[in-house]
């Protein structure tokens, strides 16, 4: 049985939300409307030759689920598809994704800038385990485009970020960053988990490499880890396609499943969620016992214009600081009765986080002051639920702090 006909047409650039329903699509001689899950570790040949002439690359087709996979591969062309990036990597999770992307470009010798606001492990990453391999790093307030020009040493290859910044939603000027990168020689990465696909493109700004979480947002309904890397081709194939090839964080063909489906409705999601997000900041805005609120959709964020420059809209994530200590943040979690405690975000579930105690908590108490991560900050993640039952769940939880 020869292979079905894909969906739409080759010729035609479809727009985003069709890209996110039908891109990458390698349908089977079945024809099947859901994509399938090529659940096999590896391939098998009709030929002695053939086989040979796959492992030399004359022959196109799969060899073995840890250099790719089918489910994978469609997974990965969604993604490209969606970031308009010519090629994609999928890893396990987002901190393989992070872990590869920064570890491909890097040799001993060389020298990272990255901003101080990254998510506790990409700190880690960046601060402990690249310094074992002979890579420094300088470590700068993103928002401060002197520091980053002031960072720059004759061996830095690579800068980084995340924007919106995890959990005190800082919104760093990507564009600007890129420059400063590419006058010194060195490469744009950033981790976009906060932005979603959605609402900001580095590529489209500068940056040579966009890396995600596809835990989040991507699946956006709690059910497995994944990871991402973008770039060009001659980006993935310089720095990332050999080492994920032999070293294997590969992603598993199931969880490229899960993933095809949740990018199915991503746009849906994040569009709902971030209206939520929008009208939760407006209601936690008004109460005493806030002591600071920010959310990127609101005229009174420190870089308001930034988000206007860069950004497709808010974000699915408020952040706020109650007017107490750490045992004021804990009664207000504790009272809440419909949005969860965790640590995740981009769920259809709603949840707050305690960034202090959680995904900062390996920081020093100065280096946390130093990035506004005080003992009352929460990070709230918008989820699919009534926006008036999530308020109310907020609202309540205020009063019995
Ligand atoms: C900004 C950011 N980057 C990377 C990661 C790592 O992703 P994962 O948990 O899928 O490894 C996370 C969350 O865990 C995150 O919030």
């Amino acid at each position: 049985m020869p292979a079905s006909k894909t969906p739409g047409s080759p010729s035609r650039r479809y727009r985003p939300d069709t890209r996110l329903v039908h891109a990458g699509v390698l349908r089977s001689q079945f024809g099947e409307t859901s994509e399938a899950i090529f659940l096999t570790q590896g391939f098998v040949y009709d030929s002695a030759e053939q086989c040979a002439a796959r492992f030399r690359g004359e022959d196109p087709g799969f060899q073995y689920s840890r250099f790719s996979n089918p489910s994978v591969a469609m997974f990965e062309a969604r993604m490209a598809a969606l970031e308009g990036a010519e090629s994609a990597r999928a890893t396990a999770s987002g901190m393989a994704a992070v872990t590869a992307a920064l570890m491909g470009q890097l040799r001993a010798g060389d020298h990272v800038v990255a901003a101080k606001a990254l998510f506790g492990s990409c700190r880690w990453v960046v601060e402990d385990l690249l310094p074992r391999f002979g890579v420094a790093s300088t470590l700068v307030d993103g928002v401060d485009l002197d520091q980053w020009r002031r960072a720059v040493q004759p061996n830095s290859k690579v800068f980084f970020l995340e924007s919106p910044t995890n959990p005190t939603l800082e919104v760093i000027d990507i564009a600007a960053v890129a420059e400063i990168a590419h006058a010194a020689g060195a490469t744009l990465t950033v981790d976009n988990v906060f932005a979603t696909p959605l609402w900001q493109s580095p590529l489209t700004l500068g940056a040579d490499c966009v890396v995600y979480s596809a835990t989040k947002h991507i699946d956006g309904q709690g059910r497995c880890l994944g990871g991402v890397i973008l770039g060009s081709e001659e980006f993935i194939q310089k720095h990332i396609h050999m080492l994920l090839r032999q070293t294997g964080p590969s992603m598993s063909p199931f969880n490229a499943w899960v993933l095809l489906k949740g990018l199915e409705t991503l746009s849906l999601r994040v569009r709902r969620q971030t209206e939520t997000a929008a009208h939760i900041a407006s209601v936690l805005a008004e109460q005493p016992g806030i002591k600071r609120l920010i959310y990127p959709g609101r005229p009174d964020h420190p870089q308001a214009a930034t988000v206007r420059k860069q950004m497709g809209a808010g974000s699915t994530l408020v952040a706020f600081e109650l007017d107490g200590d750490q045992a004021t943040a804990f009664r207000f979690l504790n009272a809440l009765e419909l949005i969860g405690i965790s640590n995740n975000l981009g769920d259809a579930k709603s949840l707050v986080t305690h960034p202090a105690t959680t995904t900062h908590q390996r920081l020093t108490p100065a280096q946390r002051a130093e990035l506004g991560i005080t003992e009352g900050v929460v990070r709230f993640s918008a989820g699919l639920e009534d926006p008036e039952d999530i308020a109310e769940d907020l609202l309540t939880a205020l009063k019995a702090v």
